[in-house]
């Protein structure tokens, strides 16, 4: 495995990618989703199919996007919904060129310590409580789900591409939301196994992922501020869409099975060395640039606790490359 330096794609070359296609984007109301459906919308694409659960911040989105884009009311973790999905833009497009799975919640941050699974009882409390799974349905089984859907339509129609987010809690151990750090590790083993399952290769379809580290939207609201007074690096919406824009502009045997991690303006040249010492994730040592960088961040890391500013220090240091870079999968 080696790594690779993808140069963000310039306007033409991404105007070219996504002219006259039809893509879904799943929680395209607002956030990362909107992000993505407004560039490709500005782009050139033929249909911009925002899927998303609220149908007011829906129909707000398609008004403020105009071309191209078109509201479809469909909660991921919901099979029925999908399906429609699909086949409502099927009828009304004739195809679909590209998938992004977007949609996602994270309950223990937005919600807090009443979401935490490991919740403290009250003394003499005799009740167990049974921890909240829904971050499951709607990250993982809602992207089986698309991806699955998405693997069916894009072999009939001649390929195209999957890009599913995921995020930097994909790698990384994050103590205070361990349900939705499990879920968005589900999706990374979905997206490494599926992309090399002969499909892909047969009908010319990659599946890709783009790993947002702290971006600003509605889920991080409340940790936006405080990230930012501690200089820690944070992302743009627009930051991740222009992540997505360079996936989709990579051949897709280059692309297929990667993930490109966007830490601020910036993407890093690899995961890091502390989150990849053990299991599968070991071989991607490999790939680490600056060995001093990454062992001086291990000793910052041996308190988990400051596990926040001590990855934004790295990360900081590590990736000034104006370059998206990635690990194989
Ligand atoms: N914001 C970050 O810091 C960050 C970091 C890493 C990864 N991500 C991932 O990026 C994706 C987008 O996150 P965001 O920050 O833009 O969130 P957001 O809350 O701003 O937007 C998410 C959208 O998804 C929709 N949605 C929620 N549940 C849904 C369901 N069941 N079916 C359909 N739509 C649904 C919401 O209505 C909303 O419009 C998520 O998968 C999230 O896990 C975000």
């Amino acid at each position: 495995m080696h790594p690779y330096h993808i140069p963000a794609p310039t306007p033409a070359e991404f105007h070219a990618a996504a002219f006259g296609k039809v893509v879904i984007i799943t929680g395209a109301a607002q956030g990362i989703g909107f992000a993505i459906a407004e560039r490709f919308a500005i782009s050139g694409a033929k249909a911009v199919i925002i899927a998303d659960l609220d149908p007011n911040l829906g129909i707000a989105a398609k008004e403020r996007i105009e071309h191209g884009a078109v509201f479809i009311g469909c909660d991921v973790s919901s099979w029925t919904d999908q399906v429609q999905l699909f086949r409502e833009t099927i009828k009304r497009f004739g195809h679909v060129d590209l998938v992004v799975c977007n949609a996602g919640i994270n309950p223990e941050l937005m919600v807090g310590g009443e979401c935490d699974y490991l919740v403290e009882l009250e003394d003499g409390d005799e009740e167990y409580l049974r921890p909240q799974t829904k971050v499951f349905d709607v990250n993982l089984t809602g992207v089986v789900y698309s991806v699955r859907l998405a693997m069916h339509h894009l072999s009939r129609d001649g390929g195209g591409r999957i890009v599913v987010i995921d995020s930097a809690a994909s790698y990384i151990p994050v103590p205070d939301q361990a349900l939705y750090s499990a879920s968005k590790h589900g999706i990374l083993g979905l997206v490494r196994s599926t992309s090399k399952r002969r499909e892909c290769s047969k009908h010319r379809i990659s599946i890709s992922m783009v790993a947002p580290w702290l971006t600003e939207t509605r889920v991080t609201s409340g940790i936006f501020q405080e990230a930012i007074s501690k200089a820690i690096p944070v992302s743009s919406p627009r930051d991740v869409a222009s992540a997505v824009s360079t996936v989709v502009t990579q051949p897709l045997e280059k692309i297929n099975g990667k993930s490109l991690w966007v830490q601020g303006q910036l993407s890093t040249k690899s995961i890091p060395e502390w989150a990849l010492r053990t299991g599968s994730y070991r071989e991607i040592l490999a790939l680490c640039g600056s060995r001093q960088a990454w062992s001086r961040t291990s000793k910052l890391i041996a308190d988990e606790e400051a596990v926040w500013e001590s990855l934004a220090t790295l990360f900081y240091r590590a990736c000034r490359a104006r370059t998206y870079a990635g690990v194989g999968s």
